[in-house]
């Protein structure tokens, strides 16, 4: 299987971690040797509820027997995905009523582009230096790394930057920007939190100047940082919401939620955007599930305990710094060595922890929100015996 997999799989990675999965449940991952892994990663934070969480394979189970795919997006009317997106609007403000279900965040981020310049006439998107929105063409356009994009240039035009949390840089947001898009929480940056009421002034300004916001929960949303979104600690609300990863409980899935007038736009012409698979019964009825259980469990709030939690106890010399809020958190380590070594180590030590794509000195800790008390301690204590024995070594 393994030789198979490099074969026959494209690879991206020269390093993949390469763990042969045999089955997952709850917060563990098991390989075909039988050994549990600890996940403190939940899948690049896309399983809130955990592995195969048994409300939501019940859902996909129910709605794969009623039927599957019928047809391509809006023609027919399909349960599930208009329960979800009435039950969303209900849990939103007014302006983020109507919502576009795709197949994935980077998808939800073109649609959300597409929409702006279709709702202003205009063409200029500014987004945030070290963002990352996604790898289709567009959202790789707003990427801000430079070394990642340079080899599939020519990107699309009209796309400036602005530093994240800068007051300064707001002065670019003008009569010509159709949006600005921003990550709630920066994530490939290193669990970037917004300061001094900057996603307020980002409001303020995009307000005066009649361009968009777009604001990017891909990472956040769900439940993660305490509330169902990041923006509503922020008093900030966008004028586009775009969603993917936990949205599903580890199907795939995105959406772009905007208000009635915004919408309408992709109407005229017709066809604005166009999907086979958006809004696919079954994966609408585990998004349904999903948010059914985050809502109505005490898990959201359970989030931000379990982060006092994961700080109180990771506490060592080689941890510079912990970034980020409720559950998507980031161990800021003393150089990128110990960070990589870290995230090695864990997995021979049978606890799952990932690494930040832009932020090298970053290890990131997003579990899935059902973490138990019992396991965030197990998996700290493997961390901190990891780093007093990495402590011990001469690593600079
Ligand atoms: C903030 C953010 N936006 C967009 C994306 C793209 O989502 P997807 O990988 O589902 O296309 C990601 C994925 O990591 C992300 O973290």
């Amino acid at each position: 299987m393994e030789k198979d997999y490099y074969k026959y799989q494209a690879q991206t990675s020269p390093y993949p971690l390469g763990m042969q999965v045999s089955r997952a449940s709850g917060s563990y991952i098991y390989d075909t040797n039988g050994q549990a892994h600890l996940d403190f990663v939940a899948g690049v934070s896309a399983c809130s509820l955990g592995h195969c969480h048994p409300k939501v394979v019940k859902a996909i189970t129910h709605q794969a027997k009623q039927y599957m795919h019928v047809m391509v997006y809006g023609e027919y009317i399909q349960a599930p995905a208009v329960a979800y997106s009435k039950y969303l609007a209900s849990l939103l403000p007014k302006t983020l009523e109507v919502t576009y279900l795709v197949n994935s965040g980077t998808e939800a981020i073109e649609g959300a582009l597409k929409l702006a310049r279709r709702f202003t006439g205009r063409s200029e998107i500014l987004a945030a230096k070290n963002a990352y929105h996604g790898n289709t063409m567009g959202s790789l356009s707003l990427m801000g790394l430079e070394e990642r994009k340079a080899s599939f240039r020519p990107l699309i035009p009209d796309v400036g930057y602005i530093q994240f949390n800068s007051e300064e840089d707001l002065k670019y947001i003008t009569t010509k920007t159709a949006a600005v898009i921003l990550e709630t929480i920066q994530g490939g940056a290193g669990f970037i939190e917004p300061n001094n009421n900057y996603l307020e002034k980002v409001r303020k300004k995009c307000t005066a100047v009649g361009a968009l916001l777009i604001l990017d929960e891909i990472q956040p949303g769900f439940g993660r940082t305490g509330k169902l979104f990041a923006f509503e600690h922020y008093n900030c609300v966008p004028d586009i919401l775009v969603m993917g990863k936990g949205m599903a409980s580890g199907l795939p899935v995105g959406a772009f939620t905007a208000s009635q007038e915004i919408m309408a736009t992709l109407m005229n012409p017709k066809m604005g955007h166009i999907t086979t698979f958006g809004g696919n019964p079954v994966i609408a009825a585990a998004a349904l599930a999903t948010l059914k259980e985050i809502t109505e469990s005490q898990l959201m709030a359970q989030s931000l305990e379990k982060e006092i939690l994961f700080k109180s106890l990771l506490v060592h010399p080689l941890i510079k710094e912990i970034r980020g809020k409720g559950l998507m958190l980031a161990l800021l380590m003393k150089n990128d060595q110990i960070a990589n070594e870290l995230v090695l180590k864990a997995k021979a030590e049978g606890l799952i922890l990932f690494w930040l794509l832009f932020e090298n000195r970053a290890v990131r800790i997003t579990p899935p929100l059902t973490i138990s008390e019992r396991e965030i301690k197990e998996g700290c204590t493997k961390i901190l015996k990891i780093l007093d024995a990495l402590n011990g070594q001469t690593v600079n």
